[in-house]
């Protein structure tokens, strides 16, 4: 009698505390189960005399139906339970605000493209492409810079690796857009005016103003009275158009085997009002292209008769107007894929 008693006061506790219906699986076993404790006395009846069989086992039912009805009820509200948690987890405000979808946009380089393009496209020039994989023939030796020439230090080179190259061409990543001009005038006869803008490579180290992948835009002025007058008029149109402003800018002889004469054309720099600052190197002037009237040279390698025909060729930065344009300190943000500078566009 006395064990049923503590029988019946700890398994109700144990009910009660049952977090879960595993733990309660294994309560009804230890008590209920075919070894369980109220089981084991239930079986040893048989031993007692019998008027104490009769009394303790009317107790020890009562205490079983009691057990089974508590551990019923118990089973029940441990499922009510994970029912309204999952129930709440799974519901859904249908007040909440809508998660926003990114869009995307172009980046800063190619609606700076677009810009000149159609700036230039106004004007009357025609676009034209070219790869970004050269022959060495375009990139150099039709520009006048044979495999001999001191100029080909100018331009540090990523060569590609020769078992690509067919017919003993050797291949390289173009260092700047001036082949184009080649292909194009190989396949059209002028008068014409184009610009070629793309990708070009070179094998530098970088800094704020120097990056080793850049855009270029070439720009070929072909015609029988074509002369630097036109390319000094036509330089400030482009800029303005471009920034909304008045841009000085500045010829400076230079040389490049593909032009004569040729010159550097600098702006003043706009990030810092020519105040000077990283981005011109603290000279209040950024480099921004190379220009000169076509060699002849260039013109003979295509078939052109160059005492018949007068050009002016350019090749400006795109990096760079784009760097003056939106104030950007740094050419590596551009390529460096960092979203918070990407958005700002
Ligand atoms: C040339 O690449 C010539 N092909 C340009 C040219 C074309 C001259 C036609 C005459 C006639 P240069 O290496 O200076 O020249 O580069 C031209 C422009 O590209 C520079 O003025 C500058 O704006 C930009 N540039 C050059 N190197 C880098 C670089 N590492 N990173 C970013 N921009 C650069």
């Amino acid at each position: 009698m006395d064990s049923i008693d503590q029988i019946q006061k700890t398994a109700l506790k144990d009910i009660e505390k049952a977090a879960d219906e595993e733990a309660l699986k294994s309560l009804k076993i230890e008590y209920l189960g075919r070894k369980g404790k109220l089981t084991k006395i239930l079986r040893e009846l048989k031993n007692l005399a019998v008027e104490e069989r009769v009394l303790t086992g009317k107790k020890a039912n009562l205490l079983r139906r009691e057990l089974e009805e508590n551990f019923n009820k118990k089973e029940n509200l441990l499922k009510a339970r994970i029912k309204k948690t999952a129930f709440s987890e799974e519901q859904i405000d249908v007040t909440l605000p809508g998660r926003k979808t990114l869009i995307g946009h172009l980046h800063p380089l190619t609606k700076i493209r677009n810009e000149v393009e159609e700036i230039f496209t106004a004007l009357g020039f025609v676009v034209a492409e070219g790869p970004e994989m050269e022959t060495e023939h375009y990139n150099f030796d039709a520009l006048n810079i044979p495999a001999d020439h001191p100029a080909r230090e100018m331009w540090d080179t990523f060569w590609v690796d020769e078992t690509g190259a067919a017919n003993g061409k050797k291949f390289l990543l173009r260092v700047h857009t001036s082949p184009v001009q080649i292909r194009y005038m190989e396949t059209h006869q002028p008068p014409f005016r184009l610009i070629a803008p793309g990708k070009v490579f070179r094998y530098e180290a970088t800094d704020a103003s120097h990056d080793i992948q850049f855009y270029q835009v070439e720009g070929l002025i072909v015609g029988k009275d074509t002369s630097a007058a036109n390319f000094k008029n036509l330089i400030p149109v482009f800029f303005k158009k471009l920034f909304n402003k008045e841009v000085k800018i500045r010829l400076r002889p230079s040389y490049f085997p593909f032009v004569e004469p040729g010159f550097e054309v600098d702006m003043s720099c706009i990030q810092c009002a020519g105040k000077g600052c990283p981005v011109c190197s603290r000279t209040g002037w950024l480099e921004i292209m190379g220009a000169g009237m076509v060699h002849p040279n260039v013109f003979k390698a295509v078939g052109y008769n160059p005492r018949l025909w007068q050009g002016i060729a350019f090749g400006v930065g795109l990096d760079r107007i784009a760097m003056m344009k939106y104030k950007i300190p740094d050419i590596r943000f551009f390529h460096a894929n960092d979203i918070r500078f990407l958005k700002q566009f």
